[in-house]
């Protein structure tokens, strides 16, 4: 279906084992973009690589006082599995077994997609791909916002991005650490992207919008 490192191996202790990789800072580095969703137009929101569904949550929680909802993906059915136990009832939201390079959704059908710790996951083909097919579903004027590895800019950052290389042996994290996901994001058909944040000197928060 995809040939992105999906992660259904470790669905039963992703939620464990997520923050340790992270050395606990995983919700302080992906839980910020939450704030780009206060914007009230903001009602249908997209979660790419959403893994077991906890950020996907917050959002759905996030949107209902304004009656709006959230989708979260992943090819892993494993993940997805897991993120519809966590959903019960939650009625604004709905996981989907999906590639974000192959989106299944009509054009403009979403105001807001976000992705957080996925793009390491796919190579440079597969990020040009799912950045498009983001660009496609959104509205104008949406962004997509991406947290993930990014060019080390510090010490500390180039030993976090790449201990994470060498233990999983993942060629996608290196080429972030080159600095690809940022290309990607330029040549992508949203042509720029801004850097909202950078955080331990390797994750960046980036911004690319779709212009009216
Ligand atoms: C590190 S997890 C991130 C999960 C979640 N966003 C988070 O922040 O905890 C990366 C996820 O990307 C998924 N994945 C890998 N390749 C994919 C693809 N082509 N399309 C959608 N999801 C994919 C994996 O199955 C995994 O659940």
């Amino acid at each position: 279906m995809t040939r992105g490192r999906t992660l259904d191996h470790a669905a039963a202790v992703y939620d464990i084992l997520s923050p340790l990789m992270l050395l606990g800072q995983e919700q302080m580095m992906a839980r910020p973009c939450l704030k780009y969703l206060e914007d009230p137009v903001i009602h249908d929101v997209l979660d790419l690589g959403c893994g077991t569904g906890t950020l996907t949550l917050e959002i759905a929680r996030l949107l209902t006082a304004r009656c709006g909802q959230v989708v979260g993906i992943d090819a892993a059915p494993r993940m997805i599995e897991v993120a519809r136990k966590k959903a019960g009832i939650i009625r604004n939201v709905r996981f989907d077994v999906v590639a974000a390079e192959a989106l299944p959704y009509p054009d403009q059908s979403f105001d807001h997609v976000l992705s957080t710790f996925f793009f390491h996951h796919i190579d440079m083909e597969l990020k040009l791909r799912a950045i498009d097919e983001a660009f496609r579903v959104l509205r104008p004027g949406g962004s997509l916002i991406i947290v993930d590895v990014d060019a080390p800019t510090n010490l500390f950052g180039r030993v976090c991005a790449w201990a994470g290389y060498y233990l999983f042996k993942q060629e996608e994290i290196r080429e972030n650490i080159e600095g690809k996901l940022c290309l990607a994001a330029e040549r992508s058909r949203f042509g720029a992207f801004k850097r909202l944040a950078h955080y331990q000197g390797y994750v960046s928060v980036l911004q690319l919008t779709k212009g009216f």
